[in-house]
């Protein structure tokens, strides 16, 4: 059978969160902007949905504005924040999403990148260096999609408060995997994504404070306080709104279950002498274990490991037929060699320690049998 390990690329629809949209998906018929009893019903489960995504991330349900997904949030935030694009300017750091970065560098204002250290931590030096009295907005992720490493946001944004600067953090990878909440970190936006927390694809949230000056990227109703124009998807909206419930019900419990599963792959993988792990001396999501393997390829170690029954993430991509290390890796000055051969696996509720075991085996064959093939041509 094959074995699923790319969670922070999406997540399986959890079985209770498909019951929960079903309705939504047939019987229940009505557009929520509609003022009669059919209308009425969704926008009540609209609302029940922003209650409980407000819920897991320690905000208010008034803050909450629904959207496509993760992409669409940073796209909002970033170019629907209000400023004079001449004198103003954004701070990002260099290891943001691309649907943070690309419309960082389209907004027309100057774009400072925020370093990142061989960790992949901002540190408060780096972000200091990267703002000043023109920076009007300051955007660093809770936790990478790559690496799993966890930003010490509390602190960044005491820094950034201090100079009166916005600050939003995409907390995409971080919902539902560990404790982060609105209120407490004092952010004054932030990202979700549904498919993230086995919620379904085409919902998430910037969830936004409202001192915010901020206008809709798009126009023809006055939905989601006029942020977000457009029917609303009701059914994923529904989905998102349950899958936040459920992983404030079990963030815990499934922390604690793909950690185990994933110290114990990382102290195998450790032992094969040639694996090398990324951001392993900071904190990272518990479900997350990015590594290199000496003299392999990354793109190559993906298609045998999935030849074998697993899929896994790579951390590179094949442009031009050449292999590019990601920008993660990049900026956090990892060698090229070892940056094209990095391969991330992450771990979800459904995973076991009998399939961390085969996978320890199929990586034991693979270099093992990439060895011998090495050692063959070597006698030729
Ligand atoms: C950190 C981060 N931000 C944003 C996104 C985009 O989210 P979505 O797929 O919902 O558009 C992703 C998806 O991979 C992500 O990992």
């Amino acid at each position: 059978m094959a074995v699923y390990f790319d969670h922070n690329a999406t997540t399986p629809l959890h079985e209770k969160i498909f019951e929960a949209m079903q309705p939504y998906m047939g019987s229940v018929c009505g557009n929520p902007s509609s003022l009669h009893r059919f209308g009425r019903l969704q926008r009540q489960a609209i609302e029940q949905a922003r209650e409980q995504v407000a819920a897991l991330m320690g905000a208010q349900s008034s803050q909450v504005i629904f959207t496509s997904g993760g992409t669409e949030a940073n796209n909002l935030m970033v170019k629907g924040l209000s400023m004079d694009t001449a004198v103003q300017r954004i701070a990002v750091s260099a290891i943001e999403h691309m649907s943070l970065l690309q419309p960082a560098a389209e907004v027309g204002c100057n774009v400072d990148q925020i370093a990142v250290d061989g960790q992949g931590l901002v540190t408060q030096e780096s972000l200091k260096q990267a703002i000043n009295k023109e920076t009007v907005l300051v955007s660093v992720m809770a936790a990478n999609n790559e690496t799993g490493a966890v930003q010490d946001i509390n602190k960044l944004a005491e820094e950034v408060r201090a100079h009166d600067i916005w600050f939003h953090t995409d907390a995409s990878q971080i919902a539902g995997k560990l404790e982060f909440s609105f209120e407490k970190t004092a952010v004054h936006a932030m990202t979700l994504s549904s498919h993230k927390l086995y919620g379904p694809m085409g919902a998430g949230a910037l969830i936004v404070d409202k001192c915010l000056p901020m206008h809709s990227l798009l126009q023809g109703g006055s939905q989601e306080k006029g942020l977000r124009a457009g029917t609303e998807n009701v059914p994923a909206i529904v989905g998102f709104g349950m899958a936040a419930e459920l992983a404030a019900q079990e963030l815990i419990e499934r922390a604690d279950h793909v950690r185990v599963l994933r110290d114990a792959l990382e102290k195998e993988l450790m032992q094969l002498g040639v694996v090398k792990v990324f951001s392993q001396q900071v904190r990272r999501l518990p479900n997350t274990l990015q590594f290199g393997v000496q003299g392999f390829d990354g793109e190559t170690l993906l298609m045998e490991l999935d030849r074998r029954g697993f899929a896994v993430s790579s951390g590179s991509a094949c442009t031009s037929g050449k292999t590019e290390p990601s920008h993660v890796l990049k900026a956090m000055a990892v060698p090229n060699q070892l940056a094209t051969s990095a391969i991330r696996v992450s771990l979800g509720r459904a995973n076991t320690m009998a399939e961390i075991e085969r996978f320890i085996e199929a990586m034991k064959q693979i270099i093992g049998l990439s060895n011998s093939a090495v050692m063959m041509a070597a006698n030729l």
